[in-house]
């Protein structure tokens, strides 16, 4: 592999782990584009929610899905790619609880996930990416250059995801966004089409007790010795 092509990075992991805040900082270091893709999953959502879409209703969300008009652009400091839906940013939109709760149904619809992994698919196929969600190493890009499965314990996750609500002016409070959390991990992990997992080939990383840049150090290290390969 030549030191200077553009690798394709994967990153995986529960809710409130911290892969935003690791796949932009290897991102920025890189000069790639990072892709949330939970973003994707969100947005569909609150457009739904908007439109008075049935959440239950597969075939209405995704008719929801083909007439939107997508586009990802690149974020005020150039490195994330954000998502916006027929000329809007959704990102104000698209954090709030009960888009937060929801977006498990919309997750779990087998249409949805092929068509949304077909738009990610596009995103990332030239490289020079780094690409979060729950099956990215497992099914989007199972050849990904560098796969990281990134965990962390429940209590962690908790106490990171009401720093990152607080910091974006919503309320949480503490037993709720604990077991909201728990509730996404089991949708995540028992969902029949392309459960979150540890995909073949990943590099596991607890990131418990270490802070995001260590994490970034981490993994920035691996990619370093990929692209020496
Ligand atoms: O990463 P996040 O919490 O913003 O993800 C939002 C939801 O989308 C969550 O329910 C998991 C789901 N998701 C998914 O099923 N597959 C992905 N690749 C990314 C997110």
């Amino acid at each position: 592999m030549g030191k200077g092509r553009r690798l394709i990075i994967a990153m995986d992991g529960p809710a409130g782990v911290g892969k935003s805040t690791v796949g932009q900082l290897v991102a920025k270091d890189l000069g790639y584009y990072f892709v949330n893709t939970g973003e994707m999953y969100r947005a569909l959502t609150w457009k739904a929610m908007e439109e008075g879409v049935d959440l239950k209703d597969e075939s209405a969300v995704m008719a929801l899905a083909k007439r939107l008009s997508w586009e990802f652009k690149p974020s005020e400091n150039g490195t994330a790619l954000k998502t916006f839906l027929d000329g809007e940013s959704v990102s104000s939109h698209i954090r709030a609880e009960e888009v937060s709760r929801s977006t498990s149904l919309v997750a779990a619809m087998p249409s949805i996930r092929r068509f949304l992994c077909g738009l990610q698919r596009g995103l990332g196929k030239a490289g020079g990416v780094v690409m979060e969600g729950r099956d990215i190493a497992t099914h989007v890009f199972p050849n990904a250059d560098v796969k990281i499965y990134l965990d962390a314990s429940l209590e962690e996750r908790a106490k990171r995801r009401i720093r990152q609500l607080r910091s974006s002016g919503h309320s949480a409070e503490s037993a709720g966004v604990r077991n909201a959390i728990l509730q996404r991990d089991r949708n995540d992990l028992e969902r029949k089409i392309n459960p979150l997992a540890y995909a073949a080939g990943a590099t596991l990383i607890d990131s418990t007790r270490l802070s995001m840049h260590g994490v970034a150090r981490k993994i920035l290290k691996i990619v370093k010795e990929r692209q020496k390969q």
